[in-house]
């Protein structure tokens, strides 16, 4: 399977050459997220135009008893990108897991989180492992007999473009293996102003989430950006199906990272995010074009949101 040209060696200080020595204006989203960027996820997720947290909690709590009759008892819950955790409970006590594996690039969040959760679950084994979900990652010796349920809500799928998500999707077929299940969460395909609204509050935080990926280069790689000078921009790409949030240049700027100046035109954008939106016939596709058989799903009253059971069926050939 030709998947290296998917595989793009990460590093903070690579990614932001590649964005202003190359000039492709672009970020990783994968960069909002240090201390300060988690925290001010966390400050969205509570805002009132930000549905998707509630609107995803909500479906978890209310159909637990068809997750248990689909699931069944027993599996190793297995989360991708677990972070703070909040929404497995709902989905643990729902099921009679048989062990959790949160799965996250970073450690300190993960070792705090699990600590949480085992103390509401005294009796559930719990193995964290500190990996990057978007590379096959090697399970605890200790679930590899138990069947397994993945884990993978918020809409993260909607971070990536369509070839990454589905790469992402055959890796955790692999993590997984066949027969597993998946419970994923998808951002649906809805009114432009309820969409842009999340992504652009009206007290700001988006903004700050934002702007925090210019602080953290001046923080991190030595830079002098002056973030005040931009300004945050959530934007709908109709043909694409997904918000782009830019940091947008107000002003002609000069600037150094790392002792190497660069400039910035006024107008100039930088993209550092994308969040795709779904139909429930786009999910679908897509999921069965990264090996995974739709099973159930489940959706709010407005079809906000939609949460999709599906299994690696074993492959046969066509028709
Ligand atoms: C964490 C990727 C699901 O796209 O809704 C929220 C990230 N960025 N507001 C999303 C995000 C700005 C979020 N995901």
């Amino acid at each position: 399977m030709d998947m290296t040209t998917a595989i793009i060696d990460h590093t903070l200080c690579k990614d932001v050459r590649r964005c202003f020595e190359n000039q492709t204006y672009a970020i990783p989203a994968r960069w909002l997220y240090d201390r300060r960027g988690s925290e001010l996820f966390e400050a969205i997720t509570e805002l009132p135009e930000y549905y998707p947290t509630r609107t995803e909690t909500d479906l978890l709590k209310a159909n637990g008893p068809a997750f248990a009759a689909l699931v069944g008892p027993k599996r190793a819950v297995i989360e991708f990108g677990s972070g703070s955790s909040v929404k497995t409970p709902h989905l643990l006590k729902a099921i009679d897991p048989a062990a959790y594996v949160p799965i996250d690039i970073s450690g300190e969040f993960l070792e705090h989180s699990a600590l949480l959760l085992q103390a509401e679950f005294p009796d559930l084994p719990i193995y964290p492992v500190e990996a990057d979900f978007m590379k096959r990652v090697a399970l605890p010796e200790a679930v590899a007999d138990m069947p397994k349920l993945g884990f993978f809500p918020g809409s993260t799928i909607g971070n990536m473009i369509a070839r990454t998500s589905v790469d992402l999707l055959r890796f955790m077929r692999e993590t997984l293996g066949e027969g597993a299940q998946l419970l994923i969460g998808f951002d649906r395909i809805k009114d432009i102003k309820t969409l842009v609204d999340a992504y652009d509050d009206a007290s700001g935080v988006t903004a700050q989430f934002s702007l925090n990926l210019l602080h953290r280069i001046n923080r991190e790689l030595d830079g002098n950006i002056p973030c005040e000078k931009f300004r945050h921009l959530a934007v709908w790409n109709d043909l694409y199906a997904r918000i782009e949030i830019y940091l947008e240049a107000q002003a002609d700027i000069q600037f150094s990272i790392d002792g190497h100046p660069h400039e910035m035109a006024e107008g100039q954008k930088i993209h550092i995010e994308n969040s795709h939106k779904y139909g429930l016939r786009d999910a679908r596709l897509m999921l069965r074009a990264g090996g995974w058989t739709p099973l159930h799903e489940w959706s709010d009253e407005q079809d906000y949101f939609t949460l999709m059971l599906v299994e690696a069926h074993p492959y046969k050939y066509a028709p």
